[in-house]
């Protein structure tokens, strides 16, 4: 503790839920103490050492959370799709409307037209929405740019948003999430381009955090993904999946192959893919807004990933095509609807297993001693109350670092 227990802050009479395995679902009169923006010690006040603060936080009785962690999110972006979302309602295919130029590609064409200035005014309004819900760490993928100068953009508008709000942000680059009109039926040109020359510029200029591609028929196989891993390796870069969203392509197994911190999306994993997952640690991104918004029948295999020990995230995948989603709160309401996630799963899967599929597992995601101070504190008194309704935001302060 040090120093007697001296902290800048200390949030008292607390409904707490540290998301720390193994200890009580709600702690009741929980107390949270910070120190430089660190937490020194969260849990039952009557447990407590000696606390003294400037300043005394009254939480009256509300329910003290992890700030939530959107774990997968393509914020970025310019231009429209929700006709082609009405196109699809009418009976079109996903997978026909990107054959025919539609789909990323569309995005693709709209957000190489946008300057960075642009990009960032466009992606302020869904950040908004997501921080007032309680986010305090957001990951924001590239993939629509796909050629060096628009990626490039495409991060330092992720980059810039985290200047302009009060929130973590870690980029993912996404080269390879489709291929680019003038690399048309040459993926293996495109993935040289990738490897030789975007993400080693890319990482040069610290504007990669992890490395993302997008395994499907529609887009790159597993063994242009696995030439985009190994590049990501020899930066020291981690890596991630988009992995058997619309078919089963060993998505998930490539991932913990190549140990990545997550697979994401999933519908379509095998018993192999949750085999290989629970064996390299790699946690299941569950984006339930997709599987929602592309109508979708076969749901992830939920129960095996948690029969098997595969921790579970839930994020919003927050992108213009397959799910225009600013709500964390109602991707935890569908995960446990269209999912079957408990609630202390969903809440789990926006905190602590969010930062482990960021590589964020020792800087936040629960409170505990160390861990930065991000809480969401809410006007509400149970978990279930955050998860069981649809539209309310009962927020009522989001803390980040100890602010
Ligand atoms: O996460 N699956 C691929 N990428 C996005 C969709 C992107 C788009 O359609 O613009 C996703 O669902
Ligand atoms: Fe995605």
């Amino acid at each position: 503790m040090g120093e007697a227990g001296i902290c800048d802050r200390i949030w008292r009479d607390a409904r707490l839920v540290t998301c720390v395995p193994g200890q009580p679902g709600v702690i009741e009169r929980g107390v949270v103490a910070a120190r430089d923006g660190r937490i020194l010690y969260a849990g039952e006040a009557s447990l407590a050492p000696p606390l003294r603060a400037a300043e005394t936080v009254d939480c009256g009785g509300r329910l003290v959370t992890p700030g939530l962690i959107d774990a997968h999110t393509h914020l970025v972006h310019a231009g429209d799709r929700s006709g082609e979302a009405a196109r699809r309602l009418r009976g079109e295919s996903y997978a026909a409307i990107a054959a025919a130029g539609g789909g990323i590609l569309s995005t693709v064409r709209a957000t190489r037209a946008a300057d960075q200035a642009a990009l960032v005014a466009s992606a302020l309004p869904r950040l908004d929405a997501l921080l007032a819900e309680g986010v305090t760490t957001v990951e924001i993928k590239s993939g629509y740019g796909l050629a060096l100068e628009p990626e490039r953009r495409m991060l330092r508008a992720a980059r810039t948003l985290g200047e302009r709000r009060r929130v973590r942000v870690r980029t993912s680059f996404l080269g390879a999430h489709a291929v680019p009109p003038e690399h048309a039926g040459h993926a293996d040109a495109y993935v040289d381009e990738i490897v030789g020359a975007m993400l080693p510029a890319l990482a040069a200029e610290g504007l990669v955090d992890a490395v993302d591609a997008f395994c499907e028929r529609i887009a790159f196989s597993p063994a242009q993904v696995a030439r985009v891993f190994e590049a990501a390796r020899a930066l020291g870069l981690p890596v991630k999946l988009h992995a058997d969203q619309l078919s089963d392509g060993g998505g998930g197994a490539l991932a913990a192959r190549h140990g990545a911190l997550s697979a994401d999306h999933l519908e379509h994993l095998g018993e192999d893919g949750i085999a290989a997952m629970a064996g390299a640690g790699t946690v299941a991104v569950l984006l339930p807004g997709a599987f929602y918004f592309l109508r979708e029948t076969v749901a992830p295999p939920v129960a095996a990933l948690r029969r098997a020990g595969v921790p579970m995230a839930v994020a919003t995948d927050c992108n213009p095509g397959t799910s225009p989603l600013t709500s964390l709160l109602l991707a935890m309401n569908l995960a446990a609807v269209l999912f079957g996630l408990t609630p202390e799963e969903c809440l789990a899967g926006v905190t602590r297993e969010a930062a482990r599929a960021l590589g964020l597992a020792r800087e936040t995601g629960m409170l505990a001693p160390g861990l930065a101070c991000d809480l969401a504190i809410w006007d509400v008194t149970s978990v279930e109350a955050l998860v069981c309704r649809m539209g309310p935001n009962p927020l009522q302060a989001r803390v980040l670092g100890g602010e």
